[in-house]
C-alpha cells in the first residue's frame, strides 16, 4: 500500500529526470505498482478512506513520483453525478503515452492545479490544451488511443509532464487573458 511518505517531494531531484520507455511484457513489480497507484488515488478521493489512511487526495500519479523512472501514469477520475448514490470513478492506465494531437483552444483549472509531490499552497494558473488525443499502451501491451477533454485532459497533460521531469509549478502563469477557465 502506498503511503504519503512514499511519494517524492518536489525538492527530490529524481522528479526532474526523464523517465524511460517501458518494454513488454510488464514485470510483476510494475503491475503491482500500478495497482497500488490506483488504490491510492481511489481511496484518497473517498473522504472516509482518505481520513482513515491519512491520504492527501489526488487524481493522478506518475511512476517517477514513487521513484520509478518508467513512462507510465495512472489517473482515477471521479465521474459521480447527482443520480449516483455512491462515488464513481474511471480509471486510466497509460504506458509509454504520446500526445498525437491537440486542440487549438487552451483552458486552465480555475482553482489552479495540485500535485501529490507539491505539498504547499500555490497560486496562479497552468495553461493546457482543452482537448487532446493520446496514444499509449495498456497493461497487456495493447496499443490504445484515448481522447480527453476538460479536467481529464488537464490531468493527462500534468502527468505527461511528470514523465519529462516537468512539474506544474514550472508552468504557472498569472496571465490567462483569452483562456477559458474550468
Ligand atoms: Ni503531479
Amino acid at each position: 500500500m502506498i503511503k504519503m511518505k512514499d511519494i517524492l517531494d518536489e525538492k527530490d531531484k529524481r522528479l526532474r529526470e526523464i523517465s524511460k520507455e517501458v518494454t513488454f511484457p510488464l514485470d510483476e513489480k510494475d503491475k503491482k505498482n500500478i495497482n497500488d497507484m490506483i488504490k491510492y488515488l481511489h481511496d484518497s478521493q473517498i473522504e472516509e478512506l482518505s481520513e482513515k489512511y491519512n491520504l492527501r487526495p489526488g487524481m493522478g500519479l506518475a511512476a517517477i513520483q514513487l521513484g520509478i523512472k518508467k513512462r507510465y501514469f495512472v489517473v482515477v477520475h471521479e465521474i459521480t453525478t447527482e443520480e449516483d448514490t455512491e462515488q464513481k470513478f474511471d480509471t486510466y492506465i497509460l504506458i509509454n503515452p504520446k500526445m498525437v494531437s491537440h486542440s487549438e483552444e487552451m483552458i486552465c483549472a480555475d482553482a489552479g492545479e495540485g500535485c501529490l509531490s507539491v505539498n504547499r499552497e500555490t497560486d496562479g494558473y497552468v495553461k493546457r490544451y482543452a482537448r487532446i488525443k493520446l496514444r499509449a499502451y495498456d497493461i497487456d501491451g495493447n496499443e490504445i488511443e484515448i481522447r480527453a477533454r476538460e479536467e481529464l485532459a488537464i490531468a493527462f497533460q500534468h502527468e505527461l509532464d511528470h514523465l519529462n521531469g516537468i512539474l506544474f509549478t514550472d508552468k504557472i502563469t498569472y496571465n490567462i487573458e483569452g483562456i477559458r477557465t474550468i
